[in-house]
């Protein structure tokens, strides 16, 4: 059986569903949905997401608008394009780029993008909606992009035991309310946990966001588990990797997403989805 799980794969067949569901509702109702990405500053990392999120929109058919701010811009300034945002017909999704300056707070952003725009799923509205397991909320990209290529591969998560290694707002934690959803048994490690690869080495799902390069060795992990890299890392040579060390441990595990080419693939392509899925909630 073939171990690696392609996230290419996966999300060009996602993407051809949401192209088709576009063109369809194009020619229903004449509208298509928009979606507006914001950019603060020159980090380079964030150009090159941005850029790749405006990219798919078009090869989607999906309208996008880019605004690029310097990074002296102020909170009330951000604020205040959001709310005009917010407020505009054909946006259906308002996504502000991360991070952002540290003069502006993060929170007060995010709190300020009307939930039912929050196509990055992450307004405390949509955090709540997804631990609870209420459907209508906007799943966090990331997240919701690993329970779909978990599925697709047909990977039982029931009764599983996962364990992630990460607790931020945009991955570890959303990610847990998701498992749990689907009836996994969920630890969650971080960098004060003890004992590390005593948790690791118990997971039968193992999803690593931890953002060190090559960090998870075969020691570390369970005979036949299946590894989820989320991190997106540069080794000793500068090349592109994750946080697991692919080769030390591939002859262990049963499936294992690749770096590039896994998971990354997959965030992108949810945030689509959760943009179509805006727009048939407020606009159809
Ligand atoms: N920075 C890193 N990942 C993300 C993401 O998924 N969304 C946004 N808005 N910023 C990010």
């Amino acid at each position: 059986m073939k171990k690696i799980i392609d996230g290419r794969k996966i999300s060009n067949a996602i993407k051809e569903e949401i192209k088709k569901e576009v063109t369809e509702l194009k020619e229903k109702t004449g509208k298509i949905p928009g979606l507006a990405v914001v950019l603060l500053g020159e980090n380079q990392a964030s150009k090159v997401y941005v850029g790749s999120k405006i990219r798919t929109c078009e090869e989607l058919g999906i309208f996008s608008e880019k605004y690029h701010l310097s990074e002296k811009t102020t909170e009330e300034e951000l604020l205040r394009l959001i709310q005009t945002l917010n407020k505009k017909e054909n946006i259906d999704g308002i996504l502000v780029q991360l991070p952002i300056p540290n003069h502006i707070s993060e929170q007060k952003i995010i709190d300020a993008i009307s939930y039912k725009k929050d196509v990055d799923g992450f307004h405390p509205i949509n955090v709540g909606k997804t631990l609870i397991g209420d459907k209508t909320g906007f799943k966090s990209c990331t997240p919701y992009g690993i329970i779909e290529m978990l599925k697709r591969e047909n990977i039982e998560i029931s009764g599983k035991d996962a364990v992630i290694i990460g607790r931020s707002n945009i991955v570890g934690k959303p990610m847990a309310s998701l498992l749990i959803a689907e009836s996994a048994t969920v630890q969650i490690c971080h960098s004060r946990t003890k004992d590390l690869a005593e948790k690791t080495k118990k997971a039968d799902i193992l999803i690593s966001a931890v953002g060190k390069a090559k960090f998870i060795k075969k020691d570390m992990i369970k005979d036949g588990a299946v590894v989820i890299d989320v991190g997106m890392n540069r080794d000793e040579n500068n090349k592109l990797c994750g946080d697991v060390d692919f080769d030390d441990v591939y002859e262990k595990v049963s499936r294992i997403t690749p770096v590039p080419g896994g998971v990354g693939l997959m965030t992108v392509t949810m945030l689509m989805k959760n943009t179509l899925l805006s727009f048939k909630n407020n606009r159809l």
